[in-house]
């Protein structure tokens, strides 16, 4: 009894070590500082919170991550991100953070200060948080 349990209590650990490798290749930002980046680059024109409605400029990015593109209810899309078929997956948000006419010409968003590539890694952590 007591050596069955001492192994699959083994193999729990080891699994549980498992996920946390695999997270944190997945998101190598870190979420707090995200909020940071958030706060100085991004919410003059995004909302965030549940419920919060649309920003300024831009759609509310609650739950964003992982989520089809241009699927907020009442928000403008321009006609470039509505037709562009992207799911935002990590990578693409990251790519988008730092220069979003790379990821999909004629988009509206415009970046006056672009984050680095760290910056966007950490708003993107902060994202994935939000959901
Ligand atoms: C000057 C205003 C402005 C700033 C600053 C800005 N955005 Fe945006 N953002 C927009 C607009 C406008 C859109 C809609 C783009 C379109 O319709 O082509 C958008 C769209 C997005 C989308 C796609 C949302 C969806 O529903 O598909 C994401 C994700 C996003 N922004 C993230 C960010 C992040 C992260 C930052 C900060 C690094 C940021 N934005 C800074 C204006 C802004």
């Amino acid at each position: 009894m007591a050596r069955t349990l001492a192994i699959s209590m083994l193999k729990g650990t080891g699994a549980c070590i498992a996920a946390i490798a695999l997270t944190a290749s997945a998101t190598a930002g870190d979420a707090a500082k995200g909020a940071d980046v958030f706060k100085k680059t991004c919410a003059s024109c995004h909302t965030i919170d549940k419920g919060a409605g649309n920003g300024p400029l831009g759609p509310n990015l609650f739950g964003v991550s992982g989520r089809a593109a241009a699927t907020v209810p009442n928000f403008k899309y321009s006609p470039a991100i509505k037709n562009s078929g992207i799911v935002w997956t990590d990578d693409k948000l990251t790519a988008w953070a730092q220069n979003p006419q790379k990821v999909i010409p004629g988009a509206k968003m415009v970046l006056i200060h672009a984050p680095t590539a760290d910056q966007a890694n950490d708003v993107v952590a902060y994202l994935a948080t939000k959901k």
